[in-house]
C-alpha cells in the first residue's frame, strides 16, 4: 500500500505504515460511546455494553499483532455507580460472562489477563472470583499484559497508594514518586506511552492519573463498539507523529 498523508479513512491506515521500532509498549483505552451507540440504533443502552466485547477482542489481536505489550482498558469507573441499579448491575455480570466466555481464547493467545481498581463490597463476590480465576489461569503468559481497570478510579489509586505507604510505616519524607508508584494497583506496569479515547469526548474521566503524566493522548470519534484494530493503528501512528519532551528541549 502506498503511503498517503492525507487519507482520511480508518481503513486505510495499515500496519504497514507503522514504524516498527517506535510501538508504544503500553496503552490505554476509555471504552467510551457503548449507550450513543446502542441509542443510535434504537437499541438499550446495554446491548452497547455487549457490542463493545468484539471491539475490545479486535484491539487485542491488533496489540498482538504490533508488539504492544501492556493494554489497559477501562471498563467500569468509580463514578459509574452513579448509573441506575440496572445498568450497573448489567455491567457486573457482563464483566464475569465475557471473563468466562474469553479467559480460554486469551490465554491460548499469551494474553495475561490483569485488573486495577477497588475490590470493595459493592462488587458481586461472584464476579471478583472469576477475576481472581482468570487472572490465575492466566499468569504466566507473556505476549501482552491486558488490565481490565474495573471500579477503578485514577484518584482512588492515588489514595490507596498513600495509603499502603503510610500503613508500612512511612513518614512524610518518605512519600516521593518512586514510593507512590511502587504502591500503585499495578507497580510492575510501564508508564502509559499512548491514551486513546473514543466517542468524542475530551477528558481523562478519571483513568490512570498518576500513570499518563507523560502520555501522549489521542481522541477519535469512533464509538467503542466499532472500534477495531485498524483504528488501533491509525492512533498509533498519530502517536509517532508527535514528539515526546519529557520536559526537556528537543
Ligand atoms: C462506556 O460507554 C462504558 C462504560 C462507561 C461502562 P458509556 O456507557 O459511557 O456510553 P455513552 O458514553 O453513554 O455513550
Ligand atoms: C469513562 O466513561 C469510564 C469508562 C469508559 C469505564 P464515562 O462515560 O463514565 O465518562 P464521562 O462520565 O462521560 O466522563
Ligand atoms: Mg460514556
Amino acid at each position: 500500500m502506498t503511503f498517503d498523508p492525507n487519507c482520511d479513512s480508518d481503513s486505510d491506515v495499515t500496519l504497514s505504515w507503522l514504524d516498527k521500532g517506535r510501538i508504544p509498549r503500553h496503552v490505554g483505552c476509555v471504552m467510551d460511546g457503548n449507550g450513543r451507540w446502542a441509542q443510535r440504533r434504537g437499541l438499550p443502552r446495554t446491548d452497547g455494553h455487549s457490542a463493545g466485547e468484539s471491539a475490545l477482542m479486535d484491539t487485542v489481536y491488533g496489540c498482538l499483532e504490533v508488539g504492544v505489550s501492556w493494554l489497559t482498558v477501562y471498563a467500569f469507573s468509580t463514578e459509574n455507580w452513579r448509573r441506575p441499579a440496572d445498568e450497573v448491575r448489567y455491567l457486573m455480570n457482563f464483566n464475569e460472562s465475557l471473563l468466562m466466555r474469553r479467559k480460554d481464547e486469551l490465554d491460548e493467545n499469551g494474553v495475561r489477563i490483569n485488573f486495577a481498581g477497588r475490590r470493595d463490597w459493592r462488587v458481586p463476590k461472584k464476579v471478583l472470583r472469576q477475576m481472581d480465576e482468570s487472572a490465575d489461569q492466566t499468569r504466566d503468559n507473556e505476549k501482552l499484559v491486558l488490565t481490565i481497570a474495573f471500579n477503578y478510579g485514577g484518584r482512588a489509586e492515588i489514595i490507596d497508594a498513600v495509603r499502603s505507604l503510610l500503613d508500612s510505616g512511612a513518614k512524610s519524607s518518605d512519600i516521593t514518586e518512586k514510593a507512590i508508584s511502587k504502591h500503585l494497583y499495578n507497580p510492575d506496569a510501564p508508564e502509559l506511552d499512548l491514551v486513546i479515547r473514543t466517542s468524542g469526548e475530551y477528558r481523562i474521566s478519571n483513568f490512570l492519573l498518576w500513570e499518563i503524566a507523560y502520555s501522549e493522548l489521542v481522541f477519535t470519534d469512533v464509538l467503542w463498539p466499532d472500534f477495531r484494530r485498524e483504528d488501533l493503528y491509525k492512533a498509533i501512528y498519530e502517536y509517532q507523529g508527535r514528539n515526546r519532551r519529557f520536559g526537556k528541549i528537543g
